[in-house]
């Protein structure tokens, strides 16, 4: 399994480019199955569960061509041949969900494996369940797949009020609603960009949508969607990620591709930190001091401190100047990185779903192991700042969502190299 070996204490200058993001481009690749024609992405980010994803739609009989300059695809899901997603793509990525919605508006019927749990969390999947039964489908689960079939005539709109904010549930149920007779009113619904850049989507396809980026989404059903054209929104989280290595290096750093627009609360944490952030419309830039200064923060959803920058504000914290209070609101259990971080020398109290990160002088670099997606983020963050090497053992959860992330950091000057 390959290793990302770090040797820290260089400044990280110079400027990168943001790839797409990987949590628009997933739902985005599966709005495919929505359409007898072909759907044109471009701006995909370059990651193992974008592959996946593609994998599992080729799977179906999707028609799919790469487009290597434009980091593009084209999917025709014209020749659909099964609509069954199998455990032994589903289990390596959760995300695969997001097939069931559209499956069962277009094809009349789906067989998804339940996704299972994942590190952060048991993440079940009632709310697409009970959305989807609302509007008509009849859903039930069976060895540990969900079968679900839409009533003959196609699903209906219903009001659905889901019980709780959920991003892949909220995007299920609207690819769902476009071929459903009727309106459908998702409440309760996720406000993440990421929704609205599905939307932006759908609705490129002649899907009649309204709403998208607040709690309440307005779907009126139409009788067919039509193939488009969609360059998939910039990365905010690794956009946040980055801005973290900067700033724990106190580093200069300008981010291409990407803006400051939906990371308002990564950006005002990094300031009250002492952080310079700068850009505009196509950049962000971030100037850090040599120390920080401990900021606290709760994860919430959107426009919220987003939970998917958990890790990597922690990892900053840890050699900050003072206490830092974090409570983790979304998951369960999405605070592994606290014991690796531990190894490097941090000082972390955790008490249930909230740490307390005391700053410390310095960290030392040790062989560490990566977690989950966002935990591995946190490892090499705090590995940039930390005095000699970092050994991070396990970066497969890195390369599922972060595009060629060591030759960025090397780009920037930082002494990393992956070794196998
Ligand atoms: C999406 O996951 C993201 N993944 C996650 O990013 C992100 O952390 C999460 O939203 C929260 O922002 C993608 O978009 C592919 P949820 P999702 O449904 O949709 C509970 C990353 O690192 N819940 O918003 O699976 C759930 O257990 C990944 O890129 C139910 O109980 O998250 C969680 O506690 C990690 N029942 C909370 O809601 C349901 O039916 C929010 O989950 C659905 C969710």
């Amino acid at each position: 399994m390959d290793k990302l070996l770090i040797q820290g204490g260089s400044r990280l200058e110079g400027e990168i480019r943001i790839s797409g993001a990987k949590n628009a481009a997933l739902p985005i690749l599966c709005a495919s199955l929505l359409v007898r024609e072909p759907l044109v992405l471009t701006n995909l980010p370059h990651l193992n569960d974008v592959a996946t994803m593609i994998r599992l739609l080729t799977n179906m009989g999707v028609a799919s061509t790469l487009d290597g300059a434009e980091a593009g695809v084209t999917l025709d899901a014209n020749g659909l041949t099964q609509a069954v997603a199998p455990y032994e793509l589903v289990k390596t990525m959760r995300a695969s969900i997001l097939v069931l919605g559209p499956l069962v508006a277009r094809w009349g019927e789906a067989k998804v494996s339940l996704p299972g749990g994942c590190a952060i969390g048991a993440r079940p999947v009632d709310q697409h369940i009970k959305g989807l039964q609302a509007m008509g489908a009849e859903v039930h689960v069976e060895a540990g797949y969900i079968h679900a079939k839409a009533p003959a005539g196609g699903l209906k709109g219903a009001r659905i009020c889901t019980d709780m904010v959920t991003v892949t549930g909220t995007e299920n149920l609207m690819m769902a609603a476009t071929l459903a007779n009727g309106e459908t009113i998702i409440e309760n619904a996720a406000c993440e960009p990421e929704v609205v850049d599905l939307a932006n989507c759908l609705i490129a396809m002649g899907a009649k949508i309204e709403g998208a980026g607040t709690d309440i989404i307005r779907i009126q059903g139409v009788s067919a969607l039509h193939g488009a054209e969609h360059a998939v929104m910039p990365d905010r989280i690794e956009t946040g990620t980055f801005l973290c290595a900067a700033a724990i290096t106190g580093g200069n750093v300008v981010l291409q591709g990407t803006s400051a627009v939906y990371l308002e609360a990564v950006t005002a944490k990094l300031v009250e930190a002492g952080c310079t952030i700068g850009g505009d419309a196509n950049c962000i830039s971030i100037q850090a001091p040599a120390r920080l200064k401990s900021v606290s923060f709760r994860t919430a959803p959107y426009p919220a401190f987003p939970t998917d920058m958990q890790a990597q504000l922690m990892a900053v914290n840890c050699l900050a100047e003072g206490t830092a209070i974090i409570k983790e609101t979304i998951f369960e259990n999405r605070f592994m990185h606290a014991v690796e971080l531990m190894r490097l020398g941090a000082d972390i109290h955790i008490d249930g779903n909230s740490a307390a990160v005391k700053g410390v002088e310095k960290l030392e670099g040790a062989t560490v192991m990566a977690t989950d997606l966002r935990a591995s983020a946190a490892l090499v963050i705090a590995g940039l700042a930390a005095q000699g090497e970092t050994l991070i053992e396990r970066i497969y959860h890195l390369d599922r969502g972060y595009e060629r992330i060591e030759e960025k950091l090397a780009r920037l000057g930082a002494s990393v190299r992956r070794v196998r």
